[in-house]
């Protein structure tokens, strides 16, 4: 089974994501997170995905597809995956369908959360992240047990460098105008199941869990 999470900012894809991964067992693959890694190991991809991420807007798909393509080739992807934030561009859509259509990769639902646009700025200036095990938290709705500390790895919690106002504008906009026509892509091609994202993260995970049953 390969899924897609698709959403805005803060709609809660890695959240669910990473429940998924776990029932499943499944993969995750964040494009999120093979960039902010890229740029950490100040790989070339890395350098360039930096400049675009860190003002909110979104890398090119061609740098984008390439990633991906590199990534499903492992072999932790041949029982299936849950790509979160991929794709995230019509242009991308195509690209993928137009390789995988008739393949074990081939995108089989599209887990689409709805959430107000008010509530995603509370979730992304609340969130903090462990940059050594991935794990999210939200300061009121998801603290950790220890203030600043993750839960699963004891680790230092950060904030993620694009989760300010004036990054999230960016995202959101680039949501808008470049994602969100997605909805109605994979909406014609029966693979869309939308899912109301506005509830509490255990009442999301059993929407999703009934719809891919
Ligand atoms: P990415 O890392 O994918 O960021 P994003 O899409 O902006 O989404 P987030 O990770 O911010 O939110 P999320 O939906 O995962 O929410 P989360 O579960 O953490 O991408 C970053 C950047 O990389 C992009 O801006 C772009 O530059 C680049 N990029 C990535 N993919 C790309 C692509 N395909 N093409 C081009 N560029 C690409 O939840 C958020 C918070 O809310 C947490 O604190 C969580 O605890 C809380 N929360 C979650 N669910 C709930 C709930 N139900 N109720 C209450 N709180 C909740
Ligand atoms: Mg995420």
């Amino acid at each position: 089974m390969n899924i897609v999470f698709l959403g805005a900012p803060g709609s809660g894809k890695g959240t669910q994501s990473k429940k998924i991964e776990d029932f499943f067992k499944i993969v995750h693959i964040s494009t999120g997170d093979i960039f902010r890694q890229a740029i950490k190991d100040s790989t070339s991809a890395g350098v360039l995905a930096k400049s675009f991420i860190d003002k909110g807007c979104l890398v090119p798909d061609e740098v984008t597809i390439k990633i991906v393509e590199e990534r499903i080739e492992k072999d932790d992807c041949k029982k299936g995956f849950i790509f979160d934030g991929f794709p995230r561009t019509v242009p991308q859509a195509i690209s993928y369908d137009s390789l995988h259509n008739n393949d074990s990769f081939k995108i089989d639902k599209v887990i689409y959360l709805k959430v107000d646009e008010e509530k995603l700025l509370d979730r992304i200036v609340n969130r903090r992240v462990c940059p050594k095990c991935g794990a999210s938290y939200h300061m009121v709705i998801k603290p950790s047990k220890v203030e600043g500390i993750c839960d699963l790895c004891g680790h230092e919690l950060e904030t993620r460098k694009d989760d300010n106002p004036e990054s999230m504008k960016v995202r959101l906009e680039e949501y808008k105008k470049l994602t969100s026509p997605l909805i109605d892509y994979y909406s014609k091609i029966n693979k869309l199941v939308t899912i109301d994202a506005m509830n509490d993260i255990e009442k999301v995970y059993e929407s999703i869990l009934e719809a891919l049953k």
